[in-house]
C-alpha cells in the first residue's frame, strides 16, 4: 500500500459488562495487534487505538442485578478488561474508554454538527413508558408473550427460545421489568439518520471501489444494501449515555452505536496532538478489526457519519473475522460458556504465547472455528515445544557446547547449506503477502516454517555426529542455525511477542527491524550468545482434564438452570422481605375444586390454626399425594376468595421456566408453625 504515508488501526471497543474471553481475542484483538506490531516493524508510522464502550441498556441492567450504578460497572470491567490486553501482549498505544470527559465532547459535538448541517430526520414515535417509574423503557426492559411460540417471557427486541427478533409493540401482555407493571404507549421525539440517502454513494464506494475486501465483509454489506437502507435512530430515551446536547432534549442520550465508534476518534484525541493528521489526512490508511456482528456498524452506519460530518476519511478496509465456537458450543457469556482471559492469566501463568499461537492458528478468518482444549494441547507439544522449542533450544545448546556460545564463522557452505540460507527470504516474502491480505493463520504457518527449516536442517546434518570429523562443517551448521533463530526472533514477534523477547535476550540481539528479516548474516562470527532458556514445556493430560471439568460443570449447571429464568425484580429492603409470615404447615385434607382444572382446596395445620386454602397445583399432584406432606404457607398473605371458597393463605411452589411445579418443604421434619427466614 506504498502511497499511504500512515496508518490508523483501531479494534472494537469491548463492552465494559463483562471481561474479555478467547473469542474476542482471537476475533479482533490478537489479529490487530499482529498487524500493528508488523507495521510497527517494518518502521512505518502507525498508531493502535482502542478502549471500553461503556454505554447502552444491557450495562444499566447489569448495575440495576448487581444494586449498583452503571458507572460503577464499567469502572469495574474496564479495569479488568484494560489488564487482560496488558498481559496478552495487545500493545494499543492508547486504550481509552467512553465515559471520558474528552469522549463526551468529541461525541456531542459529532452529534451537534450532524444536526446543525440538518442531516437528522426528526420522528415522534410512540413508545412504552413505565408510569410508576416515569421512565420511558428500552426494549431490554420489556417482557411479554412471544407472538411466535408463546414463551411468557421474551424481551422486547427478541424471543430467546424461538430466537425471532421483535418489536417491543408485538408482544403479547407486555410488563415493565422495572415494575412490573403495563407499559403504556407515550410519543417521544428522536433523531434519525437517514441511511438511505447515504445508499447511491455507499454502493459505490463498498461494491465497486472494495471489491477486494473479504468475501464475508463484502457480502454482509452488499445484502444490507440490496434490502435497502433505512433511517435508523440515533437517539434514546435512557439516562446512562452521552446527553443529546440540543435544548429540551432532557432525558435523552445519544445511541450507544452513535457514540462507540466516534469513541475511536476520542482516543486518538488523548494520544496525540496531532489527532487530525490521522483522521483526515487521505494519505492516512484507516482499518478497522471487528467481529461479524458489527459489519453493518462500520461498513455502513459509521462511514455514513464520517462522510455527514465531512473531512473525515473513510477506512480502506474492514478484515472483520467470523466467530469462534469453544468445544462446538457458541461462546455464551451469560452461559459462563468462555474461557476468560483473566482466569487463563491465573491458570496458565506466562503461557500467554500459547494461546496466541492457538487462536491465531485457529484465527475465525473466513468461517466460524472450534477452540478445543484438546487441541489446545496437540498445538502446545507438538508445535511450540516440538518444532520451535525444540530448534531454538538444539542451535543453542549445540553452540554453547561445541563454540562456548561464541557464533563460529562459516567456511566453504555446501549447497544443502546454501539452499537452506535461500529459504529464509522465500518464506519471509509468502509470510508477508499473507499478513497484507490478513491471512494470519497462513502467515503463523510460514513463520513456523522458519522453524521447521531449522529443525530439519539439524536433523538432516546431525552435527553432534561430527564435531571430530569435520569440526569446519560444524561451524557452519551452527552458524546457519543461529541465523535461523535470528530470523525467528524478528518474524515471531507480530505473533508470539514474549517468545521473540526472550529469543532476543537469548542470542544477546535486540533488533526488531522487519527488513532484517530474510538476511542470513544477522550474527557476526564471534557474536556472544547468552544462556540457552526453554521457551515452550509439555502440557500435561491433567491440566486439559482441569479445564474440560470446568467445562462439564458449566454444563450441567445451565442445564438444571433451564433457559429463559426469569429476570431478577427490583431489591427489596430486609423489612418487606420480614413483613412475610412463611410457616412450615402440613396437608391435613385435600380435595379438587369441582368445575376446575387446576385448584386442589387443602386443610392445613399452620401451628398457628387449621385453616382452609386454595391452590393452583392440581395439574401436579393428587389430593392422595398432599395429604400428609410438610409444606411451606405463606401464612398471612390477605384471605381470598377463590371460586366462592374462602383461602386464607398460600402455599410455596418451585415453578421451572416450563412452569412445572415442586413442593417446596423442609429437609427434615420439623414441627408445625416452625418459621422461615
Ligand atoms: N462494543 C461493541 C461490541 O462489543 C463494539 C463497538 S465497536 C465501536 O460488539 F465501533 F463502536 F467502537
Ligand atoms: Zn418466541
Amino acid at each position: 500500500m506504498s502511497n499511504y504515508k500512515r496508518y490508523l488501526i483501531t479494534s472494537a471497543l469491548p463492552y465494559a459488562n463483562g471481561p474479555v474471553h478467547i473469542g474476542h481475542l482471537a476475533g479482533v484483538y490478537i489479529p490487530s495487534d499482529i498487524y500493528t506490531r508488523y507495521l510497527r516493524a517494518k518502521g512505518a508510522d502507525v498508531i493502535s487505538v482502542c478502549g471500553s464502550d461503556e454505554h447502552g441498556v444491557p450495562i444499566t441492567i447489569k448495575a440495576r442485578h448487581e444494586n449498583t450504578t452503571p458507572q460503577a460497572v464499567v469502572d469495574k470491567y474496564h479495569a479488568i478488561i484494560k489488564e487482560s490486553f496488558k498481559q496478552f501482549g495487545i500493545d494499543f498505544d492508547i486504550y481509552s474508554r467512553t465515559t471520558s470527559p474528552v469522549h463526551y465532547e468529541t461525541a456531542s459535538e459529532f452529534f451537534k454538527k450532524l444536526y446543525e448541517k440538518g442531516v437528522f430526520v426528526e420522528k415522534v414515535t410512540d413508545q412504552y413508558y413505565d408510569e410508576e417509574v416515569g421512565q420511558f423503557l428500552a426494549d431490554r426492559y420489556i417482557t411479554g408473550t412471544c407472538p411466535h411460540c408463546g414463551n411468557p417471557n421474551a424481551y422486547g427486541d427478541q424471543c430467546e427460545k424461538c430466537g425471532t427478533s421483535l418489536n417491543a409493540t408485538d408482544l403479547i401482555d407486555p410488563r415493565s421489568t422495572l415494575s412490573g407493571s403495563k407499559p403504556i404507549l407515550k410519543a417521544t421525539r428522536h433523531w434519525f439518520l437517514p441511511l438511505d440517502k447515504f445508499q447511491p454513494e455507499l454502493e459505490k464506494w463498498i461494491l465497486e471501489d472494495h471489491k477486494e475486501w473479504k468475501a464475508n465483509v463484502y457480502g454482509q454489506c452488499k445484502s444490507w444494501l440490496d434490502q435497502g437502507l433505512q433511517p435508523r435512530a440515533v437517539s434514546r430515551d435512557l439516562d446512562w449515555g452521552v446527553p443529546v446536547p440540543l435544548d429540551g432534549a432532557e432525558g435523552k442520550v445519544l445511541y450507544v452505536w452513535f457514540d462507540a465508534p466516534i469513541g475511536y476518534i476520542s482516543a486518538t484525541k488523548e494520544l496525540t496532538p496531532n489527532w487530525e493528521k490521522y483522521w483526515k489526512d487521505s494519505d492516512t490508511r484507516l482499518i478497522h478489526f471487528i467481529g461479524k456482528d458489527n459489519i453493518v456498524f462500520h461498513c455502513i452506519i459509521f462511514p455514513s457519519m464520517l462522510k455527514a460530518y465531512g473531512d473525515y476519511i473513510l477506512p480502506d478496509n474492514v478484515p472483520a473475522n467470523e466467530f469462534l465456537n469453544l468445544e462446538g458450543d457458541k461462546i455464551s457469556t451469560s452461559r459462563n460458556w468462555a474461557v476468560w482471559l483473566n482466569e487463563y492469566l491465573v491458570e496458565f501463568p506466562g503461557k500467554q504465547d500459547v494461546l496466541r499461537y492457538v487462536l491465531t492458528a485457529n484465527m475465525p478468518e473466513t468461517k466460524d472455528n472450534d477452540f478445543t482444549w484438546k487441541d489446545f494441547q496437540t498445538r502446545n507439544n507438538s508445535e511450540l515445544v516440538a518444532i520451535l522449542g525444540n530448534f531454538v533450544n538444539r542451535a543453542m545448546v549445540l553452540t554453547h557446547k561445541y563454540f562456548d556460545g561464541k557464533l563460529p564463522a562459516r567456511n566453504t557452505l555446501t549447497d544443502y547449506d546454501n539452499s537452506v540460507l535461500h529459504e529464509l527470504p522465500r518464506i519471509k516474502e509468502r509470510l508477508e503477502h499473507n499478513l497484507e491480505e490478513f491471512k494470519f493463520r497462513e502467515a503463523l504457518k510460514e513463520a513456523m516454517n522458519i522453524a521447521r527449516l531449522g529443525n530439519k536442517y539439524l536433523a538432516d546434518t546431525e552435527p553432534w555426529k561430527l564435531m571430530e570429523k569435520d569440526p569446519r562443517q560444524v561451524a557452519n551448521i551452527l552458524n546457519i542455525a543461529m541465523q535461523i533463530t535470528a530470523n525467528l526472533s524478528i518474524i515471531l514477534e507480530p505473533f508470539l511477542p514474549f517468545t521473540a523477547e526472550k529469543i532476543r535476550k537469548m542470542i544477546n540481539f535486540q533488533s526488531k527491524e522487519w527488513k532484517l528479516a530474510g538476511l542470513d548474516s544477522l550474527l557476526a562470527p564471534g557474536h556472544i550468545l547468552d544462556k540457552p532458556q526453554l521457551l515452550f514445556d509439555k502440557i500435561e493430560d491433567d491440566v486439559i482434564a482441569v479445564q474440560l471439568n470446568k467445562l462439564q460443570a458449566t454444563k450441567l449447571v445451565n442445564q438444571n438452570s433451564v433457559k429463559n429464568v426469569p429476570e431478577q425484580k427490583g431489591s427489596i429492603s430486609y423489612d418487606d422481605f420480614s413483613k412475610m409470615d412463611i410457616r412450615v404447615a402440613t396437608v391435613l385434607d385435600a380435595e379438587r375444586v369441582p368445575k376446575t382444572q387446576k385448584l386442589l382446596k387443602l386443610k392445613v395445620d399452620t401451628g398457628i390454626d387449621v385453616r382452609t386454602l386454595v391452590s393452583g397445583i392440581a395439574e401436579y399432584f393428587t389430593p392422595e399425594e398432599m395429604v400428609g406432606r410438610q409444606v411451606l404457607v405463606l401464612a398471612n398473605l390477605e384471605p381470598r376468595k377463590i371460586r366462592g371458597i374462602d383461602s386464607h393463605g398460600m402455599i410455596l411452589m418451585a415453578e421451572d421456566t416450563s412452569g412445572k411445579l415442586q413442593l417446596v418443604s423442609p429437609a427434615a421434619k420439623v414441627s408445625n408453625g416452625s418459621t422461615v427466614k
